[in-house]
Formats: C-alpha cells, structure tokens, sequence
C-alpha cells in the first residue's frame, strides 16, 4: 500500500443520486484503489453543491490526504485526472418522465433505455458525452473514462463512430447485478465465477457460468430462473430492488421460456413482453417517479442532514457495494489486472457470425491497452435476427444524430421492436421532438 500509486478520479455527473455510493465504494478500496484527488463535476452548480457540500464533510471525516473539491468548472474538473468516472443524465429526471409517459401515450412501452424513451434520451446524450470526452483529452490526454452514463448502447455507438480512438470503455451494472443474484441461487460469491455471454448492451443472454474449476452451472441456474426468474429470498443486489424491480426479476422466466438454453438479461422483458409492460405501466407514475420518490429523496435528505450536523456521524450515506466492478475496471487499467468483464465493445469477429462494426456486450480480458475481447462463437438465428434489429436501431439514431436526419429517426423508431408500426413511430417522433427541444439538434 505504501509504495502504492495514488490516483486521481473525477466523477462526471457529480449531482448524481449514485455518487454518495460510489465515493462511499472508492473510500472502502482504498487498499486497492489508492487515491490522492478526488472531483465532482457537474453542470447543475446547485444540484451538485448538495453532495458536493456533504461529501466534503466525510471526506474530511474518513480520508482527509484525499485532496478534494467540487466544481462545474471543466478546466478545474479534467487538468491533472487519472479517470473519468461518468454518469451523467442529460435531461436529469424531468426529460426521464417525458421518456418515459410520451410513449405509454399511444400504447409504447415507456422506458429509461428501451424503445423510443432510451431513443429520445440518446438523442440528447450523445452530444454531452461527445463535449466531456473532448474536455478530458484536453485537459488529461492520458485519462481513461469509464462511462455508464445511459443509454449506453447508443452512447457507445456514438463514441465509435465519433470518437473511435478515445480512451472511453462503456459498462453497464446490469449483468453484474444479475450475476450477484445468480452466485446467490447457486451458493457462491460472483468472484467464484467466469460467464459466457453474447449480446448488445440490455439486450444479452448468458450461454455458461462456470466456477473457476470449470464447473458448469448453467443447467442448476436455469432450473431456477424457470421457477422464480431471479428474483432470490434474500436481498443480494444493493440496487435493483423497489418494487418495479422485482417484478422484472420475476419476469425473467418469461423470458426463460423463449429459448431455455441461455440465461435472459432482465432488460428483454421490453423487447419481448412489449404488451405485458403497457399493460402493466401506470402512465401517471412511471420509474422516474418511483425514483425521484426513493432513491433521490433518501440520498438528498441524508446530504442536507450531514450538512445541517456538520458530521457525517449518524447519518451516513449508503456504500454502492454493487459499483465495486467501476474499480475494478479502472484497477484493470491500471495495474494490467487482466480482469474479465463483460464490456460495450466493437464485435470485430468477437461474435463470429455478426456485423464487425456493431457494439456489442461481451467478456473482455482488461489490461492497460484497455479491453480484448473474447470469442464468443456463432449465435443461433433467433437472437442475432433480433440483434441485428436492435443494433440497426441504435445506429440509425446515431446516424440521426450526426446529419440531423428526420428521416433516419423515424426508421429508428419504426424499427424498435417496441413499436407497432410507422404511423405510431411518426406521432411519437413529433411529439418526442417539441419535448426534447433545446436539448436535440434540429432535424430536417
Ligand atoms: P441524476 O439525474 O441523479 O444525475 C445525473 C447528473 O448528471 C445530474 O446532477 C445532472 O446535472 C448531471 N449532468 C447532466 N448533464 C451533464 C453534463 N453535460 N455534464 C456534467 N453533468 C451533467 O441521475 P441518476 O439516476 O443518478 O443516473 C445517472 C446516470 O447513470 C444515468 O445516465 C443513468 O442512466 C446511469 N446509470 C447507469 C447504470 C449503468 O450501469 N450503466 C446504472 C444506473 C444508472
Ligand atoms: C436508475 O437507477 O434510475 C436506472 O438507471 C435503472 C433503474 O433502476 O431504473
């Protein structure tokens, strides 16, 4: 530890519900993750002085060499940084609730990620991830930015196609939540296994979890997804776990039943069961109200009661032990760890029978040249048809994006498996477009 070296992280979106947890998580890897700075930035100034304020107050308390300060100024947030953590939400969760009630309007499945909500939230994301990515290789041409900023299946296309030789990796908490649940059901812990797994970004299926002795436990695994989807007794994931949550754990058997051979990432409820979701969506309280209920009020409360206190003691903020995969990908970069992880990558043959220049979700070997990702073999027919629907989607955005094509947009969306047809597809775009301006490029 002594010899160590210390590292410097900016965690962009500093306003974000997720940052008390993840500076929580960080404070308790120091032993593996050494730090000598630590930023906020963010472009809400008030937003983010809430945490910013309350965070001073625990780092004073738990790690006072951490050198630390928050700003929304980028210079000050990107000079002298090491990595980049990023999650930011462009639109915060005002736009979240358009993304999301616009759709169940005319019968669309309403969604953060999925469908036209993760498209509307694309079309105002790529811009904003473009402008950091373009602040850190200026100020820090040598940091790494790990992003899960949403929706990153479109983000990640958009830094391909935009910014093909940035040091930006794109995760997702998805799977590794979903592993911690699988590890449970079978008695282990989610550093005991090695997965295989095929598919886009919320759109994936695992095809082996094997323990490190090669143990497969797929079948075991399977018989209880069958059953109970992955929903467990006790509460194994620190994150998925308001109500809405459950009842998508639940629906993975569903999901199950497709094709029982692989095991379902939870976001194909959207794609597969789009009628079920309607049905069952209140279009008067959807999750960014359920979020703004819960997990916003409980973290903004604890920050003001540590500010009014002047101590952190008593009302602490809760760790996010489900982040800990954020370190460890930036310990991968840093010290060659050779972690496997699953990552938002460029296939490049990874899956052999689908197109190079798609993004893709599979396992990477991380080291300090970033991720290799692992050969994943041929997929059958039912899910690359469907991945190749999905991935022509979210490049058709991006595409939508860069020429400022209405034309484009409109095939994205009629193209989502989400939606019925080219005339719901074409009222949703309209009345998508009057909610997202200021924050789209003009389409013509
Ligand atoms: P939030 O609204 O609480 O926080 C987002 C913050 O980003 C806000 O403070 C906002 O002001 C800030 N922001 C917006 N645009 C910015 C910009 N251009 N520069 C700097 N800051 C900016 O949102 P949240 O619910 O905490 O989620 C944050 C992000 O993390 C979202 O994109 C969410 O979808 C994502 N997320 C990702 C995963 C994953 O594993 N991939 C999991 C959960 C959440
Ligand atoms: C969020 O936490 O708000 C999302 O990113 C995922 C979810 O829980 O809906």
């Amino acid at each position: 530890m002594e010899n160590m070296k210390k590292f410097s992280v900016v965690i962009a979106g500093g306003g974000s519900t997720y940052t008390p947890g993840i500076v929580m998580m960080l404070l308790d890897n120091l032993d593996r993750f050494p730090l000598r700075k630590l930023k906020l930035y963010d472009n809400d100034e008030q937003r983010q002085a809430v945490l910013g304020e309350a965070l001073d107050i625990v780092l004073k308390e738990k790690a006072p060499d951490i050198e630390y300060t928050f700003t929304t100024n980028p210079e000050e947030a990107f000079t002298d940084v090491d990595f980049c953590f990023a999650h930011i939400r462009t639109g915060k969760y005002e736009m979240r609730e358009k993304d999301e009630k616009i759709p169940l309007k005319y019968g669309v499945v309403g969604q953060e990620t999925c469908g036209p909500g993760g498209i509307a939230y694309g079309m105002r994301s790529i811009g904003d991830m473009i402008e950091m990515i373009d602040l850190m290789e200026k100020y820090s041409p040598d940091c790494w930015m790990l992003n899960y900023s949403n929706p990153a299946a479109i983000v990640a296309e958009a830094c391909r196609v935009l910014r093909p030789n940035s040091k930006v990796l794109n995760i997702c908490d998805m799977p590794v939540g979903t592993l911690r649940r699988m590890s449970h059901i079978i008695g282990k812990e989610p550093k005991d296994l090695e997965v295989r797994y095929f598919g886009l970004n919320h759109f994936g299926w695992w095809t082996s979890v094997k323990d490190k002795e090669g143990n497969e436990y797929l079948p075991q695994i399977r018989d209880y997804v069958a059953e109970n989807g992955y929903l467990t007794q006790k509460e194994v994931d620190t994150q998925h776990m308001d109500a809405s949550w459950q009842e998508t754990h639940k629906k993975a058997k569903d999901l199950l039943a497709v094709d029982p051979r692989f095991l379902p990432n939870t976001y194909l409820k959207y794609y597969l069961y789009p009628d079920y979701v309607v049905e069952h969506s209140n279009p008067s309280y959807s999750r960014a109200n359920e979020v703004i209920d819960g997990r916003e009020k409980t973290v903004f409360s604890t920050a003001k009661a540590i500010v009014e206190k002047g101590t952190a003691e008593g009302s602490e903020f809760e760790m996010g032990a489900h982040a800990t995969f954020v370190v460890d990908l930036a310990r991968a970069i840093a010290f060659n760890t050779h972690e496997r992880m699953l990552l938002i990558v460029e296939n490049n043959g990874a899956i052999a029978n689908f197109d190079d220049d798609a993004m893709v979700e599979v396992p990477c070997i991380v080291g300090t040249d970033g991720p290799e990702p692992l050969s994943q073999g041929k997929i059958p027919e039912f899910q690359r048809a469907l991945m190749y629907q999905q991935v022509t989607v979210e490049k058709l955005v991006v595409q939508a994006y860069i020429e400022g094509s209405y034309q484009k947009l409109w095939q994205a969306l009629t193209l989502s498996k989400t939606v019925s047809s080219a005339k719901v597809a074409k009222d949703l775009l309209d009345d998508l477009i009057e909610a997202n301006k200021g924050y789209w490029p003009e389409l013509k």
